[in-house]
Order: C-alpha cells, then structure tokens, then sequence
C-alpha cells in the first residue's frame, strides 16, 4: 500500500533555474530516495513563495518552467514522485492560514531568514514575507511529512514547522509528526565567493546546472584563495574552505591525497584543484543538460506531469486539511 511509505518533500522558491547548491543539497539526495521502496517523494514548485520577493508575473511564469525541467532534467522519476506547483493545490493556502491563529508575529519578526530579506528589499517588508516560514510549515505538514532533505540555510524554517506541529496537537488533537532535516551530502554548499553559501541572490556565488565547462572554469578561476604558500591547517573560512569543501564532494577518495597534504606543506597549485575540480562538475552536468534539451522540445509531456503531480498530492492534502478543519471547530 502507498501510504505505509515514508513522505519525503522538498520545494524550491521558483526565482531562477537551479544552481549546483540546491542540486547537491537537496535534488540529488531526494532522487536517491526516490529509488528506495521506503520512500514516496514529493517535489514542489514553490511559486507562491517566489512572490514574497519582488518579481514580476511574466518571470514567475517562466521561472516555474525552469525548475520543473531542471528537476526532471536531475533524474526526478514522475513515476516514482510526485512533481507539482504549489498553487495548484489550494490546500496549501487554506492550511497555512488555520496555521496562522497558532504562529505569533514576535516569533516570525525574529526570524534569521525574514529580517536578511528585509535588509535585502526595505521597500518590500510585506506581509507575506512575515507568512513565509507558515506556508512553508503547511506544504510541510499537508503531508505529515517527518523528515526532508533542506539545505542548513532552512533549520529556522523548519523549527517554526515543529513548533507549529506541537502547537496544533496540544490545542486541536491533530497527529502532525515533527519534521527533521535530513542531512544530505551536500547540506551546505558554500558560494563561490568564499561568503557563506551558494545562493541565487549572490551574483558570482553559483554555477547554474545549464554551465558549460567554459563558464564553470570561469567561475571558479574566480573563487579568491590565498598565495598557496600556507602551511598548516586549512582555514574555517573564505574561497579556500569553499573549494576545500567542493574538493570533498567531488573527490570523496583522494581529497587527502590531492587537496590536505599540498595544502599543508604549502604546495598546493589552486589553478590544478580549479581544473579538476571543474571537470568533476562538469562531468556531473551533461547528462543532465542533454536530457533538459529533449524535455524542453516536449512542453506537453513536461504539462501531463504537472496535471498528474497535483492531483496525487492534493488527494493527500484534502484529508489532512478535512481533518484540521474538523478538529478546529469548522465542521
Ligand atoms: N524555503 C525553501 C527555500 O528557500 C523553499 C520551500 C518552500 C520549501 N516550501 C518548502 C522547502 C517546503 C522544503 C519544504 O529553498
């Protein structure tokens, strides 16, 4: 039976095609489990968070299109999961507002994520930016979903989602499990500027899954590192840690032998870790872009699965929304 499955999902703000980071952090770990008869995986699109950022219509259209291709691009089996937009399951919408009478706005207010976006967009200190970590909360807890494979840059979102969960079964008797992260291999990508992580807002900071070799080894001729005279252990921060860290990724067996030991007898060649290292990703992306090239020459087969991965995860979602609404006192 499908629902003695575990419910994995993760979602993606629709502002942009995927870069390495939300790859390695998240659609790589969910497609390994989407290979596993444990699991039962859910990939959304989240547009209606995209538009707690200024935007304008005509690119959150297309946006949209850029994730789902990247994900279908990435391997996401639409046999195996269920791929869907956030706003064509209403669901989400209505349980985040149910959620909203148990959230107070001091503890949004304080939140990490919402005041780096306030500092990013003064002009843009809206509401619903306040309500992000809530809708998130319901696409998460629509599904009783107990674990997800985030990126650390998400462990304050995901302790309103456990709070929220807490909340609701002490005051209405609701069984919404907690949900944790689940660690992948690539929880933390750090960006390629040295300062903290891969994200879409920094420019310079990430290699899109569409680079071509040319434009990865561009990218990272850029990442600053010191005079490659150092001795001693490598350091906790800046362009060195972050190519140290991708080293790790990509060269798992011989990061040692090819990265730690230059480095600490100060004989490390940055131009050589670069190119390698760009190959290694590289590597990695063509297979994905050449199947982005056929799914973009099949936008009905890419609409059939949308059609599809909403109406499996909105079966799900109107018994849990049906049972929240009970339990509140709306029926
Ligand atoms: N906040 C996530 C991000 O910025 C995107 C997201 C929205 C999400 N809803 C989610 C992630 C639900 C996991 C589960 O990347």
């Amino acid at each position: 039976m499908a629902n003695s499955k575990k419910r994995v999902l993760s979602g993606i703000r629709a502002t942009g095609r995927l870069h390495l980071g939300n790859y390695l952090g998240m659609v790589k770990g969910m497609i390994g489990l989407q290979e596993s008869k444990e699991y039962e995986p859910f990939f959304m699109v989240a547009d209606l968070h995209a538009m707690t950022t200024p935007y304008d219509p005509e690119s959150l259209r297309r946006n949209v299109r850029e994730v789902v291709l990247d994900y279908l691009a990435a391997g996401l089996n639409p046999e195996k999961a269920s791929v869907f937009v956030q706003s064509l399951v209403r669901e989400h919408v209505e349980l985040a507002y149910l959620f909203s009478t148990v959230v107070s706005i001091a503890r949004l207010s304080h939140l990490p994520t919402y005041k780096e976006k306030v500092k990013q967009y003064p002009e843009n200190n809206t509401l619903a930016l306040l309500y992000y970590p809530v809708l998130m909360a319901s696409d998460i807890l629509l599904y009783k979903t107990q674990a997800l494979p985030v990126g650390d840059d998400q462990l304050p979102h995901l302790e309103i989602a456990r709070e929220i969960a807490k909340k609701m079964n002490e005051k209405y008797g609701t069984d919404f499990p907690e949900p944790q992260q689940m660690k992948t291999e690539g929880h933390y990508v750090p960006s390629l500027t040295g300062e903290g992580k891969m994200s879409k807002s920094v420019e310079g900071s990430y290699i899109n899954l569409t680079d071509s070799l040319e434009e990865i080894k561009r990218k990272l001729a850029k990442v600053p590192t010191d005079s490659g005279t150092q001795r001693g252990s490598i350091p906790e921060i800046g362009g060195v840690r972050s190519l140290y860290v991708f080293y790790k990724l990509y060269f798992p067996d011989d990061f040692e032998e090819l990265f730690e030991k230059p480095y600490k007898s100060g004989r490390i060649r940055y131009d050589t870790i670069k190119n390698s290292l760009a190959e290694r990703i590289y590597n990695e992306l063509v297979p994905i872009q050449e199947k982005r090239r056929v799914l973009e020459a099949k936008p009905e087969h890419v609409d059939k699965v949308l059609i599809d991965g909403a109406e499996k995860a909105r079966k799900i979602a109107q018994l849990t929304l049906e049972e929240v609404k009970e339990k509140m006192g709306l029926k």
